[in-house]
């Protein structure tokens, strides 16, 4: 079982992360759904045929590695053994007040329950600061007698609610109707706080290190999601580690370890299919209409466009790309290669898809490291099993002031 990582294993441990991620970039980085030939396809002719003759079937169960061309096996190994992590100590956590969880949707309250029975600080928190709180459920279920709760949260229906519900069942809690990002969100770090973050975004979790580092905020716990929604181009690393790495990510980069589809059913994975496959049917048209082999963007369309004929598709997709269609393009033809490369992509995807984690514990890590750097105990682990929510890793932080 592999344990929790904590002081000098933190770095460690990015190092080798890092070192992974940089040598391979070129297996990761280009997308199989815009490039038509990728670089290393070159480079590894076997496993490139191989991938490229199985079916959408072998994509979708994506099993028997083992079997894969090589590197595909060696990768798969180094890359398990890089991202191997044990859960954080668990607490215990008294049992949640009566009917507490009314209104929770049954996955997120598990999520929240997970969450707060790995809160193994040292100290006992006296109060909580539940950042991005939705209606404050997570800070809810925190609150034991004696200690007070602040829920930050600039939805205004949502912070409502959160007021609404803790009055109900009668907590001390304040509900306040705060912007994170705005430069008055610092003053609700002082006062040793202990900060809760399940799931806020990029920007959000990101800022509260920062504020919480400069404040005198004693205890964090954030479970970080959607490394891409940033306000810039480009990732700007926090810890002194990730900025003397050579490692550049763009936004695209940054969305690589939330591109996985864990639980969609079947009928909503045949339409991202059938979507998918339209889309890489009029790439190939736009590339022999405009005579220019690259890929051009368009837009997320209504679902009700899957109802289109191809042709009827492709055409007012076209207009709206304002791209004028000559001579007689063979829609059938066009077609069905879109469903042939769909296949091909998502088994070419496989390779990138083994860097989804390391690339997302590497992003973790360059926060826990920043923590750690400033003057934070930290320790890195897992708060619940992936299908529960593939976002299950928890840093937690704690310092002495
Ligand atoms: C993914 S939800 C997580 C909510 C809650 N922590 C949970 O786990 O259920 C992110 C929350 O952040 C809030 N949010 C987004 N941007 C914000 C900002 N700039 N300031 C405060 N809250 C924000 C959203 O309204 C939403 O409630």
């Amino acid at each position: 079982m592999p344990s929790y990582l904590h002081s000098h294993h933190l770095s460690t441990r990015f190092q080798a992360l890092d070192q992974f991620l940089i040598e391979h970039q070129q297996l990761w980085k280009p997308r199989p759904f815009t490039t038509l030939r990728l670089d290393w396809e070159t480079t590894h002719p076997e496993l490139a045929t191989h991938l490229r003759q199985c079916s959408l079937a072998d994509a979708e169960t994506d099993s028997a590695a083992d079997a894969l061309p090589a590197p595909f096996p060696q990768l798969a190994q180094q890359a398990q053994q890089l991202t191997a992590l044990g859960s954080l100590p668990q607490t215990d956590l008294p049992p949640a007040a009566h009917r507490l969880d009314v209104a929770v949707p049954g996955r997120k309250w598990q999520q929240i329950e997970a969450f707060a029975s790995h809160l193994a600080f040292h100290h006992q928190p006296r109060h909580w600061l539940d950042w991005c709180s939705g209606k404050g459920h997570l800070g809810r279920r925190l609150l034991q007698p004696g200690q007070q709760l602040t829920c930050l949260e600039y939805d205004a229906e949502l912070v409502a609610a959160g007021q609404a519900l803790s009055a109900h069942h009668h907590l001390p809690a304040q509900h306040v109707h705060q912007d994170v990002m705005a430069s008055d969100s610092a003053c609700h770090l002082a006062g040793e706080k202990s900060v809760v973050a399940l799931h806020a975004c990029g920007d959000l979790h990101v800022r509260l290190m920062q504020l919480a580092s400069q404040q005198g905020c004693r205890q964090l716990a954030i479970a970080p999601c959607c490394y891409n929604r940033i306000a810039v181009q480009h990732y700007q690393p926090l810890s002194t580690a990730a900025q003397a790495s050579g490692l550049q990510l763009s936004l695209d980069d940054l969305g690589l370890p939330l591109s996985e589809t864990v639980t969609a059913g079947a009928r909503v994975r045949r339409q991202r299919d059938t979507s998918m496959a339209r889309r890489l049917g009029f790439d190939l048209l736009q590339r022999q209409q405009r005579q220019r082999d690259e890929y051009l963007p368009t837009p997320s369309l209504p679902v009700a466009w899957l109802e289109k004929p191809f042709e009827q598709y492709c055409r007012d997709l076209a207009e709206l790309k304002q791209l004028p269609l000559n001579g007689n393009p063979d829609w059938a033809a066009l077609e069905a290669a879109g469903w042939q490369r769909l296949a091909e992509v998502r088994n070419l995807e496989r390779v990138r898809n083994l860097f989804r984690r390391p690339l997302e514990v590497w992003l973790v890590l360059d926060r826990a490291l920043f923590l750690e750097e400033q003057g934070f105990e930290v320790r890195l682990g897992l708060f619940c099993d992936y299908p529960l929510t593939p976002r299950n890793l928890l840093i937690l932080a704690e310092r002495d002031r």
